[in-house]
């Protein structure tokens, strides 16, 4: 579905800019989105039909809240780095929104104005995978999960690199290291299950894909 109100590129980057988006994951999300893109665009040619600048606005956007999870000592050295006047919001938005993952935020502050964006966003979620009500359903929500599990800061890794550094740091989870194995059990069989999905329909070996193999297309 082609959705009139999406962000222009132009709006994409003033958002970025409004919350104070550290630039890491500014190109963390735009190397996301290239990649998204770039299988979108291969999945396209075998006939599936995808919204590019949907997945793309997406993708630009889907860790602007990131911060919300920063654990202390990181979000202080961002807060230093940062105006006083700036280091008021987000003090502010960081007392909004602390009971919600960064993704439920960024949908809470999209959805007003673009509601497909903020959906797409909000089932990234690397638990969403259990969760039926937020599973990725459409081959924007799909790809924009799968490109952020491949992209490690703003590099295309395996996917399993990439789980792996995510697990270790942690940023998947919160609760009990116990229940968090578990999860991961039964997480990440899915998250490769979808990228068969993709590969199969692209005709492409996954480890193929590199940022220098989109840059030679
Ligand atoms: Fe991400």
């Amino acid at each position: 579905m082609k959705d009139c109100s999406l962000p222009t590129h132009k709006e994409c980057l003033a958002i970025l800019v409004e919350y104070h988006v550290p630039p890491h994951i500014v190109k963390h999300n735009q190397a996301v989105a290239k990649l998204a893109v770039f299988l979108a665009q291969k999945l396209i040619e075998k006939g599936e039909a995808i919204d590019v600048e949907l997945l793309e606005k997406a993708g630009l956007l889907h860790d602007m809240m990131r911060v919300l999870d920063f654990k202390q000592p990181d979000y202080y050295k961002f807060e230093q780095n940062l105006p006083k006047e700036e280091q008021v919001k987000w003090q502010r938005l960081r007392a909004k929104y602390k009971t919600m993952t960064h993704e439920d935020a960024a949908y809470d502050v999209l959805k007003s104005k673009y509601q497909a964006v903020a959906l797409t966003i909000k089932r990234h979620r690397y638990m969403a995978m259990l969760d039926e009500k937020v599973r990725p359903e459409t081959w924007e929500e799909k790809l924009l999960y799968y490109a952020d599990m491949r992209v490690m800061h703003d590099k295309i890794v395996p996917l399993k690199q990439r789980l792996a550094e995510g697990h270790k740091r942690n940023i998947h989870m919160h609760g009990s290291a116990a229940k968090n194995k578990i999860n991961t059990a039964k997480v990440d069989p899915l998250i490769f299950q979808m990228e068969k999905e993709i590969f199969e329909k692209i005709g492409l070996d996954p480890l193929e894909v590199t940022e220098e193999f989109i840059n030679s297309y």
